[in-house]
């Protein structure tokens, strides 16, 4: 059972659909529960042979929450325990990314810096310690980080939104130290400037934008994400913890 953030975004809506396409039953998280009831429309039904065993008829499941409100995560998971059994995967996608304010550091205001630490950083803390103690319990589980190819470019008058992946990369590593004695396995994926409505409104050039710098010289679509985070949601990923994975078509190299 997979647990995603952000699914009514381009990146989380590509992977629900993966993750469904593979047989889990998914979760999928936002605020807007009116943003997920498409994509839950057209996910796969769950198969028979997906695992859900105990819970006979089990479908996806629209969930609305808010990652940077704790209590709101705390009753969001509860949720999808009670009606799911379970969360097996949790992909923390969910960040502030299309709507931030873009200035120099220095004339950053600091309630916006706030605001995309406590969703971008603090969220996937608040998420991942929700779903830590079932995880623990069961001794097993994946947790999946989705953080961005801009740590390694450093763009310029987007410093809260950098630190705060930069900063999401060094949790992942933490993560994977104090959930690894559980069998619990924590990876980050780091996409690069990826085409979804959010990064279209961001850049003018968005199809051509950063391709003549990657090496395989076209532009990225979430489906080029997706695999790398079904394998890291697998057990085919289980002795890999604590890594970050850049994907973005050879343009950094880690
Ligand atoms: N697109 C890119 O080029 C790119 C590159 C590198 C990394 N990334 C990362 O990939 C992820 C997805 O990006 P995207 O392009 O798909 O962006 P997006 O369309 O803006 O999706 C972001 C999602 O996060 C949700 N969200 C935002 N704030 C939230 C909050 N406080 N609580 C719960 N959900 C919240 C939004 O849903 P609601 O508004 O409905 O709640 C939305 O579904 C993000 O972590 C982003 O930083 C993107």
């Amino acid at each position: 059972m997979c647990l995603v953030t952000g699914s009514s975004g381009g990146l989380g809506r590509a992977f629900c659909r993966r993750l469904a396409e593979d047989g889990a039953v998914v979760a999928a998280a936002g605020r807007n529960l009116e943003r997920l009831l498409p994509l839950i429309d057209e996910l796969p039904p769950v198969a028979a042979s997906s695992g859900a065993g105990e819970l006979e008829g089990a479908t996806h499941l629209p969930v609305q929450l808010d990652i940077s409100d704790p209590a709101s995560v705390e009753a969001g998971v509860r949720l999808v325990e009670e009606r799911l059994g379970r969360v097996d995967v949790l992909v923390n996608n969910a960040a502030a990314y299309g709507d931030l304010t873009r200035a120099p550091f220095w004339e950053l205001p600091l309630e916006e810096w706030d605001r995309v630490l406590a969703t971008n950083l603090r969220g996937p803390l608040v998420m991942s310690r929700a779903v830590a103690a079932g995880m623990r319990e069961r001794g097993s589980g994946h947790i999946v980080n989705i953080t961005s190819a801009t740590f390694w470019s450093g763009s310029a008058n987007w410093a809260h939104y950098v630190a705060s992946k930069g900063g999401l990369i060094g949790l992942t590593r933490v993560m994977a130290k104090e959930l690894g004695p559980f069998g619990i396995c924590v990876n980050a994926v780091a996409p690069g400037f990826t085409l979804t409505e959010a990064s279209r409104d961001l850049m003018a050039d968005a199809e051509t934008y950063g391709v003549e710098r990657g090496s395989l010289k076209r532009a990225q679509q979430p489906e080029d994400v997706v695999g790398l985070v079904a394998f890291l949601a697998s057990d085919d990923s289980g002795f890999i913890t604590g890594q970050t994975i850049i994907v973005d078509g050879g343009r950094q190299f880690n």
